[in-house]
């Protein structure tokens, strides 16, 4: 994998850091809707929404959008869109009726802050604006009808919610194994990162060749985004994650820790890691798009929240 120099590593943080920005402004001015929405439905959606998450889902589109050379400007809407979703998702995962959890991103979660009928309702609100913003903002058309196509289909019945329904259920589905704990990472982490890339990649305008790559690049990070978002439960605190940890143990979670043990888990998360990048061969260049996947495809390794 790739050595930064001091000064590289600085400009790949300072790029993250400046889309981190940009995606920011966006989403506060998305939700910014006056008199048209209840203030008792805008304030939990702006509240969970606006908090302070990673941004990866947002960040993968417009880098992807970038690497295939075109402005990432034009991929802000359906960044904003696939960080939306994966609001509610986080919302309605943290519902007394899901996970039950009471910490996400460094604060109360969205039903205790406020009460579980307007979680519920936030988390609805965000999904349905998640496509009125695709579909009215992407340009052209037809490229926002398949972005809208990406996302509907990575968090419908087959991955997100698929993913997550077999994740609450699985001590009914039988004996574990590693490829039925993969297929429900995959679901209800990686299509959702697949999604912002693949959308991030089509308003870019990628070749087939392109497509492909970053496909098997989104697969791979996919997973090992989740391998060692199980890690963290293990390994971690919650000043650090801003949510609880020891949860999957204590809820008996199927994950990479439990199944495979923690040795065994990094290694598996460095041989995506691995993977990943070196999906990213065919577009190999000294740009700063280039380098910040390279980095943040690393810093997976390296993950503290
Ligand atoms: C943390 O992302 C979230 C995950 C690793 C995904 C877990 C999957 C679910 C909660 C699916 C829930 C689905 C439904 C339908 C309820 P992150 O570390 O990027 O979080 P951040 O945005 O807060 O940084
Ligand atoms: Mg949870």
């Amino acid at each position: 994998m790739v050595e930064f120099s001091e000064r590289e590593k600085r400009q790949i943080l300072d790029y993250l850091e400046l889309l981190r920005e940009e995606i920011n402004e966006k989403l506060d001015k998305y939700t910014d809707f006056g008199e048209r929405c209840p203030k008792y439905l805008a304030e939990p959606m702006r509240y969970s929404l606006l908090s302070t998450g990673k941004r990866i889902r947002p960040t993968l589109t417009l880098l992807a959008c970038e690497l295939c050379g075109t402005l990432r400007s034009h991929a802000l809407p359906a960044a904003c869109a696939i960080e939306m979703i994966h609001t509610y998702s986080l919302i309605h995962d943290d519902l007394p009726a899901l996970d039950n959890d009471d910490l996400r991103r460094g604060q109360l979660t969205c039903h205790i802050k406020y009460d579980e009928s307007s979680a519920i309702l936030a988390g609805d609100a965000l999904q349905a604006y998640a496509y009125e913003v695709l579909s009215k903002d992407v340009f052209p058309k037809d490229v926002a009808g398949r972005c809208v196509a990406i996302l509907a289909e990575a968090c419908g019945p087959c991955d997100l919610v698929g993913g997550q329904a077999d994740d609450m259920a699985w001590k009914a589905n039988g004996a574990p194994s590693l490829e039925f704990l993969e297929s429900i990472h995959h679901r209800k982490t990686g299509a959702m990162i697949l999604a912002g890339l693949r959308m991030g990649a089509t308003i870019g305008g990628a070749s087939r060749l392109q497509m492909e790559k970053l496909d098997e690049y989104g697969r791979n990070y996919g997973l090992a985004f989740q391998i060692t978002d199980d890690l963290l439960d293990v390994t971690s605190d919650e000043e650090t994650t801003g949510k609880h940890v020891r949860k999957d143990i204590s809820q008996g979670k199927l994950t990479f820790p439990s199944f495979l043990g923690v040795e065994e888990s990094r290694k598996q998360a460095y041989e995506k890691v691995r993977a990943a990048y070196d999906a990213l061969n065919v577009f190999q260049s000294d740009s700063i798009v280039y380098k910040c996947m390279v980095g943040l495809t690393q810093q997976l390794l390296d993950r503290k929240k």
